[in-house]
């Protein structure tokens, strides 16, 4: 199959768009469910191809909006990409850049398309890119991430809303992050793979997604050590190679699969998953009381209709992640007593309340943290889907509750959630898009 764009704004239909979920809640969701590879891993994997003039090929990759954006944002360059439906591939052929400067409507569309800025600058020694901008969970800023390319000798200049780098060659550095961003740790990594001597990251984000970029990257002749720790070295290389690589599963899809069996009282059991990955997200189903069976690569998670209530608080790997967030106050709102969320990663991810609200729960925000009353039960109403996750959160309410749900602006949910309404179905989830 050749390539295929990405549409911003849900998905066609036999030309009409379907950018709604209808949910008649209340049933149990019972069954089996496979994880589709990591967004999160997946979108920095495919911009790190850039560093390489030879070819990547990336397996059973999820057909995602947000893979689409990156893979549009590579051939806008003078990339190759061709997805192949029958096995869920991506060739990606970097030999032919044409272009350092990434458009616009691409940048602004989706935050990860800023992932190219190490890659370009590290290879060509020059990027133009807009500068992603915030986003309705926070300002969102990018500031980390200049700090690195700037300590490798960049010049950066910031005009009208671009940001424009450049340099002979990068020189390795030491780099101090004041925050473990995930972002910043990946987009210095690529830009530090092919400059000269050695970088050193402190501070760096641990998430099993950097450990998986420095798997692709050294499978592709990288010298990268200490991913997975808050230090991470690159030795500089002068000649990449042409690499095959399986993206790691994606665990917040299974932790929202876990909070679909418990919200439910329902009984599933998730495949693909690796439990390390997933640690903080079991811990705090087993606090509330929902029975989690760990297996082989796979989860059972049952609950028996008690939902405890539990405090939660994010934090970066290997802490409870941010990205669980929204779908767990989901399910407190259904606990029986007090929850206290409190959400310490990004400053404004609670658009979510006035949605759950909508459909009878009783959540207060105070600062960073939220007053979850579990009411034990909630209600069918329209509600909006504000981001990815604030949708995942909706959904799994909407499953839950009695009546029906409909939730509006799901494209945020197709831009993270392979398959998500088939994959409900399948476990007797009454959901269909409208
Ligand atoms: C990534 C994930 C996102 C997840 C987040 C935190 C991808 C594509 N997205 O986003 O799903 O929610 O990690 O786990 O992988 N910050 C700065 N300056 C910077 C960069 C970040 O102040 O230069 C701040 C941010 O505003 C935020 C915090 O650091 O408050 C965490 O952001 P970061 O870890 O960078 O998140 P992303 O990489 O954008």
């Amino acid at each position: 199959m050749g390539f295929q764009s990405a549409d911003p704004e849900g998905i066609l239909v036999g030309g009409v768009l379907m950018d709604k979920i209808i949910i008649n809640g209340g049933h149990r969701l019972c069954g089996k469910v496979r994880v589709s590879a990591a967004k999160n891993s997946v979108l920095p994997i495919i911009a790190a191809s850039l560093l390489c003039p030879k070819q990547s090929l990336l397996e059973d990759i999820p057909f995602l909006n947000d893979v689409y954006v990156i893979c549009d944002v590579l051939t806008s360059l003078g990339a190759k990409t061709v997805l192949s439906a029958e096995d869920n591939s991506i060739m990606i052929n970097c030999e032919n850049i044409e272009s350092v400067e990434p458009p616009l409507d691409l940048v602004t569309r989706m935050r990860a398309s800023f992932y190219v800025m190490g890659p370009l600058l590290s290879r060509f020694g020059k990027v133009k890119i807009s500068q992603p901008g915030g986003c309705n969970i926070g300002t969102r800023p990018i500031d980390l991430h200049l700090k690195g390319f700037s300590a490798m000798g960049a010049e950066i200049s910031l005009d009208h809303g671009f940001v424009e780098a450049s340099c002979k060659k990068l020189k390795g550095a030491k780099i101090y992050l004041d925050f473990p961003s995930v972002g910043a740790t990946e987009n210095i990594m690529m830009a530090a793979v092919l400059a000269e001597g050695e970088t050193i990251i402190q501070n760096a984000a641990e998430e099993p997604e950097i450990v998986d970029l420095s798997t692709f990257l050294n499978k592709m002749g990288a010298n990268i050590t200490g991913a997975g720790t808050d230090k991470i070295r690159i030795e500089g290389v002068k000649d990449l190679k042409s690499t095959v690589h399986q993206v790691i599963p994606d665990r917040i899809e299974a932790g929202t699969y876990m909070v679909a069996a418990a919200i439910t009282n329902g009984d599933i059991i998730i495949e693909n998953v690796i439990m390390e990955h997933i640690r903080p997200v079991i811990a705090k189903l087993q606090e509330a009381g929902i029975k989690v069976i760990e297996g082989n690569n796979r989860i059972r998670v049952y609950s028996d209709g008690i939902i405890k209530p539990v405090d939660i608080k994010t934090l970066p790997y290997p802490g409870f992640p941010t990205d669980m967030q929204a779908q767990f106050m989901a399910l407190m709102s259904r606990a029986n007593g007090t929850s206290i969320i409190t959400e310490t990663v990004f400053e404004n991810r609670f658009m979510h309340i006035t949605e759950l609200n909508r459909m009878g729960a009783n959540i207060k925000a105070e600062g960073r943290s939220a007053v979850v009353e579990g009411t034990g039960r909630l209600t069918g109403a329209k509600v909006r889907a504000t981001d990815l996750r604030a949708g995942a959160a909706l959904v799994l309410a909407g499953l839950a509750a009695e009546g029906e749900t409909e939730i509006q602006e799901i494209h945020h949910l197709d831009r993270g959630y392979y398959n998500i309404v088939e994959k409900l179905k399948s476990v007797g989830g009454d959901i269909a898009r409208g």
